[in-house]
């Protein structure tokens, strides 16, 4: 059996090995190109979910030097963040908002108006209502046609934790320890870490039209394998785009080496 057909029997999500996350950023930020150029056509707004993290900084990258050397408008764009930071204002240093303009937005045409993320400060007693209408304004958009996403080693999209149900909606969630871990070095610290924020659900996620989540580097190699080629489990939560019908990898070869096609020799492969 070739490494292709290895693919197709153990990988339940379309996945795409790529030479390097640059490589990968730039496929995928042409295909966003596309979708924004095609939608400018039709005289439409081209809806895009975004992610925060390290993972998406080359896409953004990407889409800036598209926007500066190729004229690519963001005028006609519609964003909505997957979280944000429960406690956080928009002005913190570590907030999504203060990541998104740091990393994209003040670079690109984009009206300010065009911009949605959960607020990291809305009053306790007015977060349910606040998620509810987060849910409204993506389906007053038209929904989002294209989500971009990251994982996390705890196999979250957004910030669906293990345990998210494949229906959960826009909702304050506890963060997991690992993710708290993971995120100490820019809080200085695991006990500056918020302990809560405000995610998109794994049900608003799957209701994108298009989806491709991005990973890199080898300690996502393991948590790539169990969403690509494990079974659907609440324990996962990107497990749940092998359900989605247009859910696709973009990874690079050190988080593609748990992977059977990978990992195992050809004639094992069978
Ligand atoms: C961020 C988000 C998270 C990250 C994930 C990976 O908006 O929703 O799911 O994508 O935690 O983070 P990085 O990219 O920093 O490894």
């Amino acid at each position: 059996m070739n490494r292709r057909s290895a693919a197709e029997a153990y990988e339940k999500v379309p996945t795409s090995i790529f030479e390097s996350s640059s490589a990968a950023a730039a496929s995928l930020a042409k295909e966003v190109r596309e979708l924004i150029e095609a939608r400018n056509k039709e005289g439409k707004p081209a809806i895009l979910g975004l992610a925060t993290g390290s993972t998406p900084v080359p896409f953004y990258r990407e889409l800036i030097r598209l926007h500066r050397e190729e004229g690519l408008s963001f005028k006609n764009v519609i964003t909505f963040n997957l979280d944000e930071y429960y406690g956080l204002g928009s002005d913190h240093p570590e907030s999504y908002y203060r990541f998104m303009c740091d990393q994209l937005f003040d670079h690109i045409d984009i009206p300010k108006e065009n911009i949605h993320l959960p607020s990291g400060t809305v009053p306790g007693d007015q977060v349910f209502e606040h998620c509810r209408q987060y849910e409204e304004m993506i389906d007053a958009a038209g929904g989002v046609d294209f989500q971009i996403l990251g994982i996390g080693r705890t196999g979250h999209i957004g910030f669906n934790e293990p345990g998210s149900s494949r229906e959960s909606l826009t909702r304050r969630i506890t963060l997991d320890r690992i993710t708290r871990q993971d995120a100490a070095a820019d809080f200085r610290g695991e006990e500056n870490v918020p302990r809560f924020a405000i995610t998109m659900g794994v049900g608003t996620i799957l209701r994108a039209k298009q989806i491709v989540l991005m990973a890199w580097g080898e300690n996502k190699a393991g948590v790539v394998a169990r969403a690509v080629e494990g079974p659907v489990t609440d324990a996962v939560s990107a497990s749940f785009l092998q359900d989605h019908e247009t859910a696709r990898f973009f990874i690079d070869q050190a988080a593609s080496r748990e992977l059977t096609r990978i990992k195992l020799p050809c004639w094992w492969v069978r």
